[in-house]
């Protein structure tokens, strides 16, 4: 697989659509149709797709409030991790924010998400904080932000 043939769009009801039957299995996306179209609908949201021959392979989403955001979203198909798609959308929501002007990209990750949390790393986000125990009573919160000097 090469990266440069990944198209990276708009995502819209008729891409939820496609993969509304396969969200738990193929990308073990904890949020439901319904939160998930809710969110795609509401004015503050952005939401991207990852598409390899229009087959869906990943999505990311921002939430804008005011001059910052917040990381809603980032996934990738669970037969298309490790190959960079994870960092690629993570770069269009980075570039999105620069082009939006926003200060600051605000994100929670469990403690247990190593992956996440080194993608997150190598792309400049820092630890602001900890919500102890914050997931089912067990795992905490790891706050993170990436600072965005316009
Ligand atoms: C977190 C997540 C989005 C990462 O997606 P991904 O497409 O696998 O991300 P990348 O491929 O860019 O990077 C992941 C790892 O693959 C490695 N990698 C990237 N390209 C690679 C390649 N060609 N060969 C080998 N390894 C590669 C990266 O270095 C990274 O390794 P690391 O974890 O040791 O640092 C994915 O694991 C996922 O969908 N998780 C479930 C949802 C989730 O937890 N989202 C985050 C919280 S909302």
């Amino acid at each position: 697989m090469n990266l440069s043939d990944i198209k990276i769009s708009k995502m819209n009801i008729d891409d939820l659509n496609i993969i509304k039957n396969n969200l738990l299995t193929d990308f073990d996306n904890f949020w439901t149709f319904d939160i998930l179209k809710n969110e795609l609908e509401s004015k503050n949201s952005l939401y991207f797709v990852a598409k390899l021959n229009d087959e869906i392979i990943g999505f990311a989403s921002i939430k804008i409030i005011l001059d910052e955001c917040e990381l809603m979203n980032i996934v990738t198909k669970k037969s298309y991790r490790k190959n960079g798609i994870g960092n690629l959308l993570l770069n269009v929501i980075i570039n999105k924010a620069k082009e939006l002007k926003l200060t600051k990209i605000n994100l929670e990750v469990s403690n247990t998400n190593v992956t996440a949390i080194n993608l997150y790393k190598k792309a400049g986000f820092k630890e602001v904080g900890l919500r102890n125990k914050y997931y089912n009573n067990e795992n905490s919160a790891i706050l993170m932000t990436l600072y965005i000097h316009n």
